[in-house]
């Protein structure tokens, strides 16, 4: 009798959502990592920008420190990992000067705007970094190259009221998880200012973010609701909810966990589209939608823009692990 009297909500569910390669390899770091040397694997700031991933991790014996000095003396052989979102270059550097071991998780595709930048370097040009300003990717991005060799562009009015540097020649690479059209509209921006400006070899901005915003436009148009699994701090998740208003959605939110739906405004709803960031876990997807079963008499229904094949292998150092407890 209850279902009859629940009100129909239609869950638009994107595709893709949620972890990404160079996620899933990260996390595979830690855990591999620590089946082979045992607790504690240090890991330098949060594996990816997820607390239940962090968590997770924690009670399987990872300590989460964000300096290499948090270490102790008598702990200088345990592993330490690097973050999915790369590291300046003094930070390999640093944990060579202090004798650790260290495997770096490094997406595979933020270690190739990394050259990007690199390559404009060698070339003699000044390098744009399009971003936000004390994201990790971008502190390590700039730890790159020399102090003064890179210069941060935020916004339009950022690139509007950019100086070029004494009669340098300019190159740009941006972070990999900013919004589409965001990038499109600063680059316009640099472009006209100067017409000049050398582009990346490679696209910066990587197939996972690209993917899960298309999904998301798909989605969005008609929504009464938009929710987006993901943490504040993760970058790409807050774009997605930028992009779910955009493309039509009457509001649209984070949540990191299902506790956290603001129930009061969710009655009378219809249709609600739902996805989660490269650094959100598929379990908490469920945890969501079952939230919802409860309230409502619910149908999936799947908005789905591609298909990812992408795979990115860990480390040799770890890889014998993998093989051997498959
Ligand atoms: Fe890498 Fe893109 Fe994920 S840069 S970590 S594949 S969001």
């Amino acid at each position: 009798v209850a279902d009859m009297t629940r009100q129909k909500l239609t869950v638009r569910l994107c595709g893709p959502r949620g972890f990404c390669a160079g996620v899933d390899r990260a996390i595979q770091i830690v855990v591999l990592a620590l089946k082979k040397y045992g607790a504690p694997v240090y890991v330098r700031h949060e594996i990816v920008h997820n607390r239940y991933v962090v968590e997770g991790l924690q009670e399987r014996g990872a300590v989460f420190i964000e300096e290499l000095s948090e270490i102790p003396e008598d702990h200088r052989d345990c592993p330490v990992v690097f973050s999915a979102h790369g590291v300046p270059k003094s930070v390999p550097a640093d944990a060579q000067n202090r004798n650790l071991f260290y495997l770096d998780a490094t997406c595979p595709l933020v270690s190739k705007v990394h050259k990007q930048a690199m390559r404009h370097h060698r070339l003699g040009r000044h390098v744009l970094l399009i971003g936000h300003a004390g994201h990790p990717e971008v502190i390590g991005t700039m730890g790159q190259l020399p102090e003064g060799t890179v210069t941060l562009v935020e916004t339009v009015e950022g690139a509007n009221t950019l100086e070029r540097p004494d009669g340098a020649e300019l190159g740009f690479v941006s972070q990999t998880t900013l919004s589409v059209e965001d990038t499109a509209d600063i680059l316009k921006a640099l472009e006209d200012r100067f017409p000049d400006l050398h582009a990346p070899a490679a696209e910066s901005i990587c197939y996972a973010t690209t993917n899960r915003q298309e999904a998301v436009k798909k989605a969005a148009p008609g929504s009464d609701l938009f929710l987006v699994v993901g943490a504040p701090n993760s970058s790409n998740s807050r774009r997605l909810v930028e992009v779910a208003e955009r493309a039509g959605a009457k509001r649209s939110l984070l949540v990191q966990r299902a506790s956290e739906i603001p129930w009061d405004e969710v009655d009378g709803i219809r249709v609600l589209g739902l996805s989660a960031g490269a650094s959100a876990p598929e379990i908490i997807v469920n945890e969501i939608i079952d939230a919802f079963r409860e309230r409502f008499d619910v149908t999936v229904e799947l908005a789905i823009t591609a298909e990812e094949t992408e795979n990115f292998p860990v480390m040799r150092a770890i890889r014998d692990v993998e093989l051997t407890s498959a």
